[in-house]
């Protein structure tokens, strides 16, 4: 159900979220609440947008981040395109409007039904193997109805990561995504067996990667690929991009590399990448109410309103400082208030492992206060589980002082 609600506060002891007043927002519709930054989300698409300057270029938003339509619309109104990783989500993306030409399809061991499906819709696909390509090739050949001939492969990046916020990344020896450039000779007879061309190249690292060197290997490394393919029309350097990343240095690695290979081939090649945290990430905050605190001894335990079921990033990849899963928090109607002493948020469930930050150092916490975790606007409400046994948060979006609710919290 949608509400739209308008209103102007002014109070500078509490956190603001565009216009509004962050505790006001989680009375009005309680808590847990995920809160987006419409405003925030648009800085972002135009940061990004304004520091690759090379064209011609596509930005995918990848919605697996946080699929909500109010999000997309945001994002599509600016003129970005999308990835999808499945069937739902590119019926989803089309549903509002999106064309083909937008949509890119980035996954791995695709059904033959949903391969079928993409084939009928005329769908791009960035192929994960040489058996997806030919059963791909053996559906349109059967087909009367499907004209899109042209295939992109994902390439398999012998990389190895060392950053240890890193999330998503490859098994140390049985790295599974991706076509091995050592198969690129048997990717090509396969094409050619079913009349496809491959038109475009993708890769990917790991996710939430500040440092710039990856990305540079990565580029190399693809460029280099991309000219084993004569019918090249463009390259996806994929995605990974940490919050705060560097879009300046990006712009200006990237742009000679894509110059080269569009030199190389004579023809303008398209540059595409797959932004999701990057693009909504710091734009959501999961606002969680203070229900009991613990004396530990030697630490204090903040319990809140929100754990694993709700928020599960800090429990798969880490809460500590320097690990993916690290969330910065705030207490939201204290926002003015000097530091106090270290706490410790842990969620309201059974896991013993339900941590959500450890040790931060925040103003004096009392129950009924409202603690704000930042950055949560990706891989956030959409790896909701409700385990176990937990409500389910609210969500809304905020474009300056006007609030649309995707959803309401589970009362
Ligand atoms: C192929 C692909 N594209 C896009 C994304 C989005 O990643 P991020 O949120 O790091 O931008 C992922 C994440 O797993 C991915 O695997």
């Amino acid at each position: 159900m949608t509400i739209l609600y308008r209103k102007v506060i002014q109070m500078t002891t509490h956190l603001k979220i565009g216009r509004l007043d962050a505790d006001e927002l989680a009375k009005k519709l309680t808590t847990p609440l995920y809160v987006y930054d419409a405003r925030r989300v648009e800085e972002n698409y135009l940061t990004i947008n304004s520091a690759i300057f090379y064209e011609p270029k596509q930005i995918h938003y990848a919605i697996m981040c946080n699929n909500r339509l109010q999000i997309l619309k945001v994002l599509l109104n600016l003129g970005a395109d999308i990835q999808v990783n499945s069937v739902k989500e590119y019926r989803l993306v089309k549903s509002i409007g999106s064309s083909n030409a937008k949509i890119s399809v980035t996954t791995t061991n695709i059904s033959t039904d949903d391969l079928s499906f993409y084939a009928e819709n005329q769908a791009q696909i960035n192929f994960d193997s040489i058996e997806e390509i030919s059963c791909y090739g053996q559906l349109i050949k059967q087909s009367s109805t499907v004209i899109n001939h042209t295939i992109g492969i994902r390439i398999s990046v012998p990389m190895e990561i060392t950053d240890q916020s890193a999330t998503n990344q490859p098994h140390p020896t049985k790295a599974r995504v991706g076509i091995n450039s050592k198969q690129f000779d048997l990717v090509k007879e396969a094409a050619k067996k079913y009349n496809l061309k491959i038109n475009g190249i993708h890769g990917y690292i790991a996710s939430n990667l500040i440092d710039l060197v990856p990305f540079i290997k990565l580029g190399s490394y693809l460029v280099e690929c991309a000219k084993k393919f004569p019918d090249l029309e463009y390259i996806n350097f994929g995605t990974g991009f940490g919050i705060d990343f560097d879009w300046l240095a990006y712009g200006q690695m990237v742009t000679p590399l894509m110059r080269s290979i569009s030199t190389f081939f004579g023809r303008p090649i398209h540059l595409k990448i797959e932004p999701g945290r990057s693009l909504v990430g710091d734009a959501g905050i999961l606002l969680t109410r203070v229900t009991n605190i613990k004396d530990m001894g030697n630490w204090t335990q903040v319990g809140v309103d929100a754990g694993f079921g709700v928020f599960a990033r800090p429990y798969i990849y880490g809460w500590q400082k320097g690990q993916g899963g690290y969330h910065p928090v705030v207490v939201a109607n204290k926002i003015d208030q000097p530091p106090k002493g270290l706490y410790t948020i842990c969620g309201n469930s059974t896991l013993q492992g339900d941590f959500i930050a450890e040790d931060r150092l925040l103003p004096e916490i009392e129950i009924g206060d409202l603690i704000a975790i930042l950055n949560a606007g990706a891989y956030g409400a959409v790896m909701l589980s409700g385990f176990p046994g937990m409500r389910r948060a609210g969500e809304v979006l905020i474009y300056d002082d006007t609030i649309e609710v995707i959803s309401e919290t589970e009362r």
